[in-house]
């Protein structure tokens, strides 16, 4: 069994589609043995909470320097027996010696087709206000494992999703979200914990 820590900022709907993903069995192996929020008022503890799913609020904001946050990061993985950590949403930038320590064991979903549009700078609404701004055709998501750079480790999945005339960047986020990511992740999330998924160097491969 697979034991994953999801980590949220906000809303948590592509947390919602691992909780259902688990439920109707589209992702199997896998438990959920914690939800990290650096927010106590992100919902995604609602969704949590709502699940019967352990879950903890750990902020950089409460601890007086960066290191004694990413121990207590660190600290919450292991009592928690954490095989892969699930970025879904969240907000804060991991070191590399959290990043080193999970290599390739750290997956994170991005609402673009890498490269493009991430990278610094690059995150939620703002990703989809800059696709619109460009006036690309296609956009979609992005689930790759995390490596030190910013967006830039293996890409596992991606999903293209069409740009509508007349979308503005909520209706273009809910859209990529729908159509993307809560397929992507969940799916990812699956093939890795039935040993499906392999890396080598920058490549992923994929056993279907
Ligand atoms: C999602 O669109 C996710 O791709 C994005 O934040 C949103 C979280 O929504 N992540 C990034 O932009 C990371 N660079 P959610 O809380 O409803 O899952």
């Amino acid at each position: 069994m697979l034991k994953i820590a999801v980590c949220v900022s906000g809303g948590g709907t592509n947390l919602q589609a691992i909780i259902d993903g688990i439920k109707y069995e589209m992702i199997t192996n896998t438990e959920i043995s914690v939800v990290i929020s650096n927010h106590l008022d992100a919902y995604a503890l609602v969704r949590a909470d709502d699940n019967k799913i352990p879950a903890v609020c750990i902020s950089p904001d409460d601890y007086e320097t960066r290191e004694a946050f990413h121990e207590a990061f660190l600290e919450a993985l292991d009592f928690y027996g954490v095989d892969l950590v699930v970025l879904a949403g969240f907000l804060v930038v991991l070191p590399p010696q959290i990043i080193s320590k999970y290599k390739n064991r750290i997956i994170n979903i991005h609402p673009s087709l890498i490269p493009s549009f991430c990278g610094k700078g690059y995150y939620g609404i703002k990703v989809h206000e800059a696709v619109l701004e460009r006036g690309v055709k296609i956009t979609g998501a992005t689930v790759h494992f995390v490596d030190e750079g910013t967006d830039t480790g293996p890409i596992i999945l991606q999903q293209a999703v069409k740009v509508e005339q007349g979308d503005t960047p909520e209706r273009l986020q809910r859209r990529v979200m729908e159509e993307a990511e809560w397929k992507i992740l969940p799916k990812a999330i699956h093939l890795i914990a039935n040993g499906r998924v392999a890396v080598f160097d920058k490549t992923v491969m994929i056993e279907e």
